[in-house]
């Protein structure tokens, strides 16, 4: 690692800010398909424009817009990622990190207290939070295509009915039923991300949403609704301490069929707990707002063992772009 390095990791909060700024702006839409100067995107987003023009010069640094006579243009990538409504926009990911800037101001609190910078309540609270929350879930995994890929990889074959336990916008069990004729979904998650999923459905997979039931279910203080075949969690066991994943996984194994499957995907990392990268640096994103951190394979296969799974596998995603991993196991 040499100094320019270092000094851009260091300064990197500027580079994020700019893009959080621009997608809350919505300065890349104003560019779609049209080149603009600085004071036709200021009036366009109703902005200062010296300010706005600063603004686009950072942008085409980092490469997201290109600069020719003074005109502004999107690049590839941000018409790709950063148009609203765009199969693969990351947009909704990118206004919920900004929505979380100040509990990042107190990462210092976080360390030295060990407490997380909010109540862990998974933005159930509020329901704009929790639409923002579970967006942003759906923005990234469609944007990097995790939901697609693992619906590829993953043998559902001889399984009738999965539940997603805290699925979310429920864009994994969409992949799942289109994928595998004949399969039922059931989404297993709280009231209020329940009412998003719905929404969210309905927009843009009615046909897979006519194949999935939608069930509240509390994992913490619930027993699981059941039997079913397979059990899917993604992005949950890094939100929870080692007692509640070990609480959880025994729940799955209740909920299963015999020789049900539970497939456990998140960043799975090594003994040492610093690869992959992204899981470390992610775990401070969970000390801010959860009550858990990534863990590494013996943690997680330590808990299905004694819940009583076997034929323990890990499957990991190639990375870039993918930073996670799929456990799998069964009842016996
Ligand atoms: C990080 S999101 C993951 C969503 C989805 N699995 C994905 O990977 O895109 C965590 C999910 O767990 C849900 N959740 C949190 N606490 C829960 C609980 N006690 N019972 C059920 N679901 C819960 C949240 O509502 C949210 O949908």
């Amino acid at each position: 690692m040499d100094f320019s390095t270092i000094a851009g990791i260091a300064g990197g909060h500027a580079e994020a800010r700019a893009i959080q700024v621009a997608t809350s702006l919505g300065l890349f839409e104003s560019l779609s398909g049209t080149a603009l100067d600085e004071a036709a995107i200021a009036r366009a987003v109703g902005c200062d424009r010296r300010a706005t023009g600063l603004l686009a010069n950072a942008l085409t640094a980092i490469g997201l817009l290109a600069k020719s006579s003074g005109r502004y243009t999107l690049t590839a990538p941000a018409a790709r990622h950063l148009l609203a409504g765009g199969p693969e926009y990351l947009g909704d990911m990118i206004l919920f990190d900004a929505a979380l800037w100040s509990e990042w101001g107190r990462l210092e609190d976080s360390i030295r207290s060990g407490a997380p910078a909010r109540t862990p309540d998974f933005f159930q609270s509020d329901p704009a939070a929790t639409a923002r929350f579970i967006r942003a879930m759906d923005s990234l995994v469609r944007a990097r295509g995790d939901a697609r890929w693992t619906a590829a990889h993953l043998d559902l074959s001889g399984v009738r009915t999965i539940a997603d336990l805290g699925g979310g916008p429920g864009t994994y069990l969409a992949e799942f039923v289109d994928r595998w004729p004949g399969l039922r979904g059931e989404l297993w998650d709280l009231q209020p991300t329940l009412e998003v999923a719905r929404r969210i459905l309905a927009e843009r997979a009615s046909g897979a949403l006519a194949r999935i039931e939608l069930r509240p279910t509390d994992y913490r203080a619930d027993r699981l609704p059941g039997p079913v075949d397979a059990i899917f969690m993604a992005n949950i066991i890094h939100s929870e301490d080692e007692a509640m994943n070990q609480a959880i996984a025994a729940k799955c194994f209740s909920a299963l069929a015999p020789g049900g499957l539970v497939a456990i995907k998140d960043h799975i990392m090594d003994r040492d707990l610093v690869e992959p990268p992204a899981g470390a640096i992610f775990s401070l994103f969970l000390l801010l707002t959860t009550r858990g951190r990534d863990y590494s394979f013996d943690e997680t296969a330590g808990w299905l063992r004694t819940a009583g799974f076997v034929d323990l596998a890990l499957t990991e995603l190639p990375h870039p772009p993918y930073t996670s991993a799929i456990v799998t196991a069964r009842k016996p």
